[in-house]
């Protein structure tokens, strides 16, 4: 399995379920991850169509490298989110805050899930989009949504009083992934994380949790089962200068 570390950056190349089961036990200080959301439809076939086609209105194609494990279906996609999240609760200290991105079809089976590998659900932060697609007569679904929970009681990373909602637009031109995540909302999110502390994602896509962390001076593990998005990912937060 290929791994690269550098300053406090641990990247991995390999399936987020055989590296989670190898890392130690309260190991790192956050959790923050976009898993595959194998949403896209009420059908098993409209689930495993492309991501592309999927999460991309035709009018707006750009090409990205292809996303894997976004085709399972409700009960699978369920029970494995259910195994994931039992490993970074595993991993992660106690007090440690988690918070997971989905989408609005998938929001009751993952914070069952959530729930389910022992984790205190604490609530859903909705992100709004801003640019989703207009829907003659029905209302747009402009949000996802990060369900946020804790091990054990939280332990408390600031005195501030946070947001229950952020508001940040996807620019296309600053994309790498088909499903990237805006670098200034994840910074938001950190906020809730202790400073120096290490947060874990263990689905990295095209990086852009660990360029905030490095941003914002947090350590970051980071595992992304495609190599072409490992190797965009590496070069991305390499790139990024750490303030610490
Ligand atoms: C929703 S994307 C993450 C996007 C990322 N937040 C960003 O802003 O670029 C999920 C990623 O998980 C990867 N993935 C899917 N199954 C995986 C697995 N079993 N282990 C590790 N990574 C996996 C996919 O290839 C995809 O890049």
């Amino acid at each position: 399995m290929l791994r690269d570390q550098f300053g406090n950056v641990t990247l991995f190349n390999g399936d987020a379920l055989s590296v989670l089961s190898d890392m130690p036990e309260e190991s790192v200080d956050a959790v923050l991850t976009d898993p595959p959301y194998s949403s896209g439809g009420t059908t098993i076939t409209a689930r495993q169509a492309d991501p592309a086609s999927k999460y991309q209105a035709s009018a707006c194609k750009r090409h990205y490298p292809p996303m894997l494990g976004d085709a399972k279906d409700q009960r699978s996609w369920t029970a494995w989110c259910m195994v994931w999240l039992g490993q970074c609760w595993r991993v992660a200290k106690a007090g440690s805050p988690l918070m997971v991105f989905t989408d609005w079809r998938q929001l009751p089976a993952l914070s069952d899930s959530v729930q389910g590998a022992g984790w205190k659900w604490l609530g859903i932060v909705p992100w709004d989009k801003r640019n989703a697609r207009p829907q003659i007569g029905k209302f747009r679904q402009q949000c996802e949504y990060v369900v946020y929970a804790c091990k054990g009681s939280l332990a408390l990373a600031t005195r501030k009083c946070l947001p229950g909602l952020y508001t940040c637009p996807v620019i296309t031109s600053q994309k790498v992934h088909l499903t990237s995540k805006p670098v200034a909302l994840i910074r938001d999110l950190l906020a809730i994380t202790c400073e120096g502390g290490t947060v874990l994602d263990p689905f990295m896509g095209g990086g852009s949790i660990g360029v905030a962390c490095r941003e914002t001076g947090r350590g970051y593990v980071g595992i992304e089962l495609s190599p072409d998005y490992y190797t965009i990912s590496l070069d991305r937060i390499r790139q990024t200068e750490q303030n610490a």
